[in-house]
């Protein structure tokens, strides 16, 4: 596609939507060009947004052969989307070069999340930096898998490439029951009319919205925040002042979005959890919530795309009647990552070679997601 000059984004994103429809109507293949630029047209009103308007495909007619036998054998109905979120994972990087932190969270760490969190149906679940809804995607299936329906899922992202991703994930993987908007999630009510129009994930939820019951995020890791007007609104700025990094913003972003007694995941860089510069902020996270446990992840988790070091907290919103600092905390520190020192999968031995690989990497977290969403639970 380099050669012909046509945005691979949108022309992988129209081949996964054409792909998805043919196999829904029985096809097994990629159809020929004018017949996937038929289906894109039938399917208009749940694809336009996603593809900006554009509802043909780009590809040079002397290059589709070649994706029609490349292509053609993907099953994307049947696949577990590790291969998407690699895809996804190429396609988004290059866009966000300027941009450091913005890693797509490996599977297994974001089952773990939900697991614990718990999202039940008639619950809204928000996460605030959805990049590619895997959060969101997971909660859905969870909510599937264990109730026999979804909670209320929301996802929110500044990128315009992230919401378009989310908005694929979420029609191909949960039958389009995620919704997504595109907002700077940081952005508090306006203070002033001089402040101007512009959302909020509360303008956009609507009037009668009064905070999430389940956040559950993976922030940006890096880059400190701009002189944004809205800013100085967070407490956490008095605290760092200059030095204000946006997963900072995020934490206290993620507190004022829940409602009391809501449940919140958040992936961290490891210096928020065990840096002498952030003991501020968890006095803070302390004095607003109940943090109930502490993952801290291994190195080799992020692999290949970054080997810094993560770890995640859960909490809950601490309602007025409970006392701050009073909450037992449970922590972990996983020892195996399912990725050897290169970042390839490591699978468990004599793990069922049908399912899907991620479920079947070698990892210790299902036995902490269990035990944190009985902690979570009886908060
Ligand atoms: C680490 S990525 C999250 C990836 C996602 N959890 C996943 O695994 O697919 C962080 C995301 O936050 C988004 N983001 C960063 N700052 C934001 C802001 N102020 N408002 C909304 N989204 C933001 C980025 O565009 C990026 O998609």
């Amino acid at each position: 596609m380099a050669r012909s000059g046509v945005d691979e984004f949108y022309e992988i994103i129209r081949l996964i939507l054409v792909k998805y429809y043919a196999e829904l109507s029985g096809l097994q293949t990629l159809p020929s060009r004018e017949d996937c630029d038929l289906l894109l047209k039938q399917h208009a009103s749940e694809v336009a947004e996603i593809l900006d308007g554009v509802l043909s495909m780009q590809t040079p007619a002397d290059l589709f052969p070649e994706l029609q036998s490349i292509f053609g054998t993907v099953s994307i109905v049947r696949q577990d989307f590790t291969a998407l979120d690699q895809a996804f994972e190429q396609l988004t990087s290059r866009s966000y070069k300027s941009d450091k932190g913005q890693y797509f969270t490996p599977r297994h760490v974001v089952d773990m999340c939900v697991e614990a969190v718990d999202p039940k149906p008639g619950e809204t679940v928000c996460d605030p930096a959805c990049g590619s809804a895997a959060f969101l995607k997971s909660a859905h299936a969870y909510g599937m898998r264990t109730y026999g329906e979804a909670a209320s899922l929301h996802g929110f992202d500044f990128s315009h490439r992230a919401c378009q991703v989310a908005r694929t994930v979420s029609l191909v993987g949960a039958k389009g029951g995620i919704r997504i908007d595109q907002v700077d999630s940081l952005r508090l009510a306006a203070r002033t009319l001089l402040d101007g129009p512009g959302n909020t994930i509360e303008t956009l939820m609507g009037e009668k919205f009064e905070g999430f019951d389940v956040v559950v995020t993976n922030p940006p890791f890096a880059g400190d925040v701009g002189a944004e007007s809205f800013v100085s609104d967070y407490e956490l700025a008095s605290i760092y002042g200059r030095r204000l990094e946006r997963d900072v913003l995020f934490v206290e972003r993620c507190i004022r979005l829940l409602k009391d007694g809501g449940r919140l995941a958040i992936v961290l860089p490891d210096n928020k959890v065990s840096g002498r510069t952030f003991r501020d902020l968890r006095l803070w996270l302390g004095r607003h919530a109940l943090i109930k446990s502490v993952v801290s992840l291994h190195r080799y988790t992020f692999l290949p795309y970054t080997g810094q070091k993560a770890a995640v907290i859960f909490a809950v919103k601490r309602p007025p009647s409970m006392e701050a600092y009073s909450s037992e905390i449970l922590f972990f520190r996983s020892d195996k990552p399912g990725k050897t020192s290169n970042g390839s999968f490591v699978y468990r031995p004599g793990g069922d070679p049908a399912a899907p690989p991620y479920e079947a990497l070698d990892h210790d977290l299902d036995e902490a997601a269990r035990t944190i969403r009985s902690a979570l639970c009886a908060a």
